[in-house]
């Protein structure tokens, strides 16, 4: 089964909307002939309007880097699935480990989020992960299986279709560590090999999982020639659009 493969740049707490144009642009430049695999990009909220403006015309998917499970009300600092579409947003990423780490939020709210971006048609991007001490205690395909069941409860094997999962061990987000080919591959043979336990091969077969964790022009390629890895999703990289546009082309 040959999967589409997927890119996507987080530009997480970076860009102001002048500097999200400009890199918006690049990114669609930088994709116009890489036709045969799907690049998007997540700006932070601000500047969604802005990108999806700058990219018209081009076929880069925009996604929110979170996104709330209802349509509006009393959630302040939340943004809902609704206001993400109105910007063009068609996807977004939930359950980031900095979302974990840093503001506390459980697969719990996390399955929230996931169930609530689906249910407005988003794409989700689920993002899970194991952090240096869990790897060391040899407890990462525990971790990551307790983050996929947590985060897909109650997913219906229709709304799968629309959900990508991102492995990134949180050791190597923004360190420039990057898990080794054959550590990544383990893991997301292991993500798959769950998806159809959970679920049915066919649906484990189209998942596309991608690998986080600096991903950069010098180990793109090796990473996407695993079998079971279908895409990245990039931090830093992702910022520059030279990086960026050498990562889109992978070979
Ligand atoms: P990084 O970030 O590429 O800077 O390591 C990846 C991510 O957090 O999605």
């Amino acid at each position: 089964m040959t999967r589409r493969a997927l890119i996507a740049g987080n530009w997480k707490m970076h860009m102001t909307t002048a500097d999200a144009e400009v890199l918006a642009s690049q990114v669609a430049e930088a994709s116009k002939d890489a036709t045969d695999r799907d690049v998007l990009v997540a700006p932070p909220f601000t500047a969604i309007g802005a990108v999806t403006a700058a990219l018209e015309g081009s076929a880069v998917i925009v996604a929110g880097q979170n996104v709330c499970w209802e349509e509006q009300g009393a959630f302040t600092g939340e943004i809902s699935p609704v206001m993400l579409k109105d910007l063009g947003a068609t996807a977004a990423i939930v359950g980031h480990s900095e979302r974990r780490q840093i503001f506390g939020e459980s697969d719990q709210l996390i399955n929230q989020r996931v169930v609530g971006g689906l249910k407005f048609g988003l794409t989700v991007v689920l993002c899970i992960g194991e952090t240096l001490e869990e790897r060391e205690a040899e407890q990462t395909l525990t971790i990551l299986e307790k983050q996929v069941r947590g985060g897909l409860d109650g997913i219906t094997p229709k709304d799968m279709t629309r959900v990508v999962i991102a492995y990134e061990p949180v050791w190597a987000i923004g360190t420039g560590k990057t898990a080794s080919t054959a550590k990544a591959e383990e893991a997301h043979a292991f993500i798959r090999k769950l998806i159809g336990d959970l679920y049915e091969k066919d649906i484990a077969d189209q998942m596309r999982i991608l690998y986080g964790g600096s991903v950069k022009p010098a180990n793109v390629d090796e990473l996407m020639a695993q079998p079971d890895i279908d895409g990245a999703l990039v931090g830093g990289a992702a910022l520059d659009a030279e990086s960026f546009q050498r990562i889109i082309n992978f070979k």
